[in-house]
């Protein structure tokens, strides 16, 4: 089932005389259960993507469909709502609290939203138990990474996003990311990553390469590897 579609998405910086077009006509469509990779150089595009879809930036023109509704016709208040009810981001520099213990900076997800999320389950499920006392200075950078993964993870958003998820990690710590983030979308998690590591795309569903601004090409994987069958 398709849940989000980009219909001719626009994005424009600048007054008319002196306009930078950053995003020229994207189209794509994600499906249920997809891991979908965006790939292209430093500039192409990609992040400024990411942040359309996670409700951070909004498009000059074109319509971005969530479920057959029209995100780019929300308000500020609406646009607030889609993003704490369906989207997770996993920063690459974590954005972790550095005099919260490991529990107390997942846990604060229902401290700010009043909500009553099972905090522990998501430490189970990011591999944290052990070390949910410690603080993040404590922490390598993949376990700080698994943090800042069960925290996006705790509301179990449908949407989860990701620029460059493995970009600090060693090769070990980002196999392990990358295990946990094509986990979830067998449990039915979409899961975008804007990366520069060309190995990642073997693992995805489809691939969106962008160049300039503009969609280069899709491409369907036909033969999905898992990330243990991937020689990283
Ligand atoms: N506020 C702004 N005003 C003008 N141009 C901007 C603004 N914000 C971003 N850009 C430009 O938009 C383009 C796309 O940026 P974006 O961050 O999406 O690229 P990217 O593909 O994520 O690159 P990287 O791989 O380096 O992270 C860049 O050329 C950037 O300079
Ligand atoms: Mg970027």
């Amino acid at each position: 089932m398709k849940v989000i579609e980009f219909k001719d998405i626009c994005k424009v910086y600048g007054t008319k005389s002196n306009q930078t077009k950053v995003l020229e006509n994207i189209n794509f469509s994600i499906e249920e259960n997809e891991l979908v990779v965006i790939l292209g150089a430093s500039g192409a595009g990609k992040s400024t993507i990411l942040n359309i879809l996670g409700g951070l930036d909004k498009p000059t023109s074109g319509s971005f469909f969530f479920k057959d509704s029209d995100i780019t016709k929300l308000n500020e208040k609406e646009l607030t709502k889609y993003r704490a009810k369906n989207i997770g981001f996993i920063f690459q520099f974590y954005n972790l609290i550095q005099n919260l213990t490991i529990y107390e900076n997942i846990d604060i997800v229902n401290s700010i939203s009043n909500t009553k999320y099972d905090t522990n389950k998501v430490i189970e499920q990011t591999m944290l138990t052990n070390l949910k006392n410690r603080f993040p200075k404590d922490l390598s950078g993949g376990e700080q990474q698994r943090t800042s993964i069960a925290r996006a993870l705790i509301k179990e958003p449908l949407l989860i996003l990701s620029d460059e998820p493995t970009g600090a990690l060693d090769t070990k710590t980002g196999v392990e990311i990358l295990k946990i983030l094509k986990g979830l979308t067998k449990k039915g998690h979409i899961v975008v990553i804007v990366t520069h590591n060309l190995l990642i795309k073997e693992i995805a569903d489809k691939i969106i390469y962008v160049k300039n601004g503009k969609v280069e090409n899709i491409v369907i994987n036909e033969h999905i590897k898992e990330v243990e069958e991937v020689l990283w």
